[in-house]
């Protein structure tokens, strides 16, 4: 068997390939290192140096024939899509579009997208939320995400192309980089272990800042590995747990024993203020539901951080 992962040198990819590759599968990485790093990617895997809108990254396809392609590789920061929107939708949209061409010419068994729980929905009233409400993202990337979902599913259902869309939390762990603001686990791991003060944005009618559902990496790649033989379709991937940024703050402050102290901002363009995402679709399909909470998460990241030596 052989996957091929795009974005194999980034947080969530790099883990991917590092459990296919335990679990004894062939694995080809396609990553042009916007953000990727090199120390992640696995040696036992092969790397390609290539763009995912490429014509080049096309031929690798059809070239290596891979059972099963995670595509990861993606413009994931909200406020670059906001200043960027032109950039966000050529990179999601047709380096998307670049890959599932492809994957109608070989027999692909899965395509696997990681696609976002955390801005395609927008604002909505009843949380956690359900995969099937009405989805008005409210910001280029959650409208990119979208997009790559549709257009996989308009390739199912005329062309065959099984697919299943992965809506993530806000992932968290060991590897996270945060060159886009993204990931505030990390940020905030970090900057507490330098000693330096965080940020937190929150509206003056919702203190503490946003709620987010965060998600452990090793759950995600559970349900990476279980959406290989689950149904077509597009999964919720979280805890079903809403922890606002504050509190988060203030259990990295535990942990460490670090108090720096925080600077209150008004919200950014393009964040909403809440979502928490319901499993239950994830666990009836295909058997998955998250096994690490968020404090047993934070300590293991935190240990990863303090080992790093930065
Ligand atoms: N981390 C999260 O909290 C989170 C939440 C929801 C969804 N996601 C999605 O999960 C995926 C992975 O996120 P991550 O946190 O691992 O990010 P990451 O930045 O660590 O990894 C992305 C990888 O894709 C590569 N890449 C970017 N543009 C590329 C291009 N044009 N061609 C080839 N490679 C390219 C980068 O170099 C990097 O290695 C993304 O699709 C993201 O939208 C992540």
């Amino acid at each position: 068997m052989k996957a091929l992962v795009t974005g194999g040198a980034g947080f969530i990819g790099s883990h991917i390939v590092d459990r296919l590759i335990e679990n004894g599968l062939e694995v080809v990485i396609i990553d042009n290192m916007y953000t990727g790093q090199k120390e992640n990617i696995n040696p036992k895997a092969k790397f390609y140096l290539n763009d995912i809108r490429d014509e080049e990254t096309y031929n690798i396809i059809l070239k290596e024939k891979p059972d099963y392609i995670f595509h990861t590789a993606a413009q994931m920061s909200v406020p670059f899509s906001v200043e960027n929107p032109k950039f966000d939708l050529d990179v999601n949209g047709n380096g998307t579009l670049n890959l599932i061409k492809a994957s109608l010419e070989i027999n692909l068994k899965k395509f696997i997208f990681s696609s976002t729980g955390g801005v395609i929905y927008g604002h909505l009233d009843i949380l956690p939320t359900k995969e099937d409400v009405i989805l008005k993202p409210l910001c280029p990337y959650g409208i990119t995400k979208l997009l790559c979902e549709n257009y996989l599913h308009f390739y199912m259902h005329e062309f065959g192309l099984n697919y299943t869309a992965l809506r993530y939390g806000n992932v968290y762990g060991p590897r996270q980089a945060n060159a886009h603001e993204s990931g505030v686990i990390t940020i905030f791991a970090r900057k507490l272990l330098k000693n330096e003060r965080c940020k937190i944005y929150e509206y003056d009618d919702q203190k503490g800042g946003m709620v987010r559902d965060y998600v452990y990496i090793s759950d995600v790649i559970d349900a990476n590995i279980a959406a290989m033989e689950s149904e077509s379709g597009v999964y919720n991937v979280g805890t079903s747990i809403g922890t606002n940024t504050l509190s988060l703050y203030n259990t990295i402050s535990e942990i460490t024993k670090i108090e720096t102290g925080y600077d209150s901002l008004p919200p950014r363009k393009g964040e909403i203020r809440s979502i928490i995402l319901d499993v239950s679709k994830a666990k009836n399909n295909f058997n998955w539901s998250p096994k690490i909470n968020i404090q047993e998460g934070m300590e293991i990241t935190l240990d990863y951080f303090k080992n790093l030596n930065e």
